[in-house]
């Protein structure tokens, strides 16, 4: 199901097991139970912190690995105009659903595209940002998926990792780190669908996730860091 430009990121060798190549999985998640993992993302709700620091006003925004659209929604409100990259086709299929819905179809695109090919000019956005989805992996970003979010973000402008996996790798290229407190949890629509996905994506949790009755589920109760932080880089003018 993957494109050759896909494979050539995400299989690189040719093949690959998904029992036990975790951010392949993730790939096939996405085109295979696109709904699923809107789900699960839509339960994941970012910190209200990082859409607070987020600027607004902007001309011109860039989301990269947009996915099904978890931060999009709320970037058509600090920009004129979105651009959202997401190289997954059913992922841009519910993206584009969901700005249809809320009525945001004129002001933001949903295109295919990846972090190190970014089909947008030089100069193009003053806010370029990614929300769960860049690393420092070539496949997933690394250096060159890097220079093509500076490349694309006008001087002065921002570049913005949300949620980011390796502080180190971006504060060696320059990022600076914020991270918003107090406790969070995920967000299941029931108490039943938090059973449901903690069996699917947290099977080590489930039982506790049963046994609290709750459809709120701490973050550390499933084992994971909350989105609560982002690293960014201020380009010069
Ligand atoms: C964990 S999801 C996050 C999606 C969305 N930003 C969110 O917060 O829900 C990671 C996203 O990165 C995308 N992605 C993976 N590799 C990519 C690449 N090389 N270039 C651009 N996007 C990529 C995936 O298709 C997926 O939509």
């Amino acid at each position: 199901m993957f494109t050759s430009e896909e494979a050539s990121r995400f299989v690189p060798d040719g093949d690959g097991d998904p029992q036990t190549d975790i951010v392949l999985a993730w790939e096939l998640l996405y085109r295979l139970e696109p709904e699923l993992y809107d789900r699960l993302a839509g339960a994941e709700r970012l910190h209200p912190g990082v859409h607070g620091w987020l600027p607004r006003g902007v001309d011109r925004i860039a989301e990269v690995g947009a996915g099904s659209g978890r931060l999009t929604l709320e970037l058509t409100g600090h920009g004129r105009e979105v651009v959202a990259v997401e190289p997954a086709r059913p992922l841009r299929q519910i993206l584009r659903r969901k700005l249809a819905a809320a009525d945001h179809g004129d002001r933001a695109r949903v295109i295919p595209g990846f972090f190190d090919a970014l089909p947008l000019p030089d100069d193009f956005a003053g806010l370029v940002v990614a929300c769960s989805a860049f690393t420092p992996a070539p496949g997933h970003g690394g250096e060159a998926g890097l220079a093509e979010m500076e490349r694309v973000c006008r001087p002065g402008g921002c570049v913005a990792i949300i949620w980011p996996n390796n502080l180190a790798w971006l504060a060696a290229r320059g990022y600076r780190y914020i991270c918003f407190a107090g406790p969070m949890s995920v967000e299941f629509a029931s108490h039943e669908e938090a059973v449901e996905l903690a069996g699917i994506f947290f099977p080590h949790a489930t039982e506790e996730v049963g046994r609290r009755g709750r459809r709120r589920v701490p973050f550390e109760v499933l084992g994971i860091n909350p989105p609560r932080d982002l690293a960014f880089k201020v380009l010069a003018q």
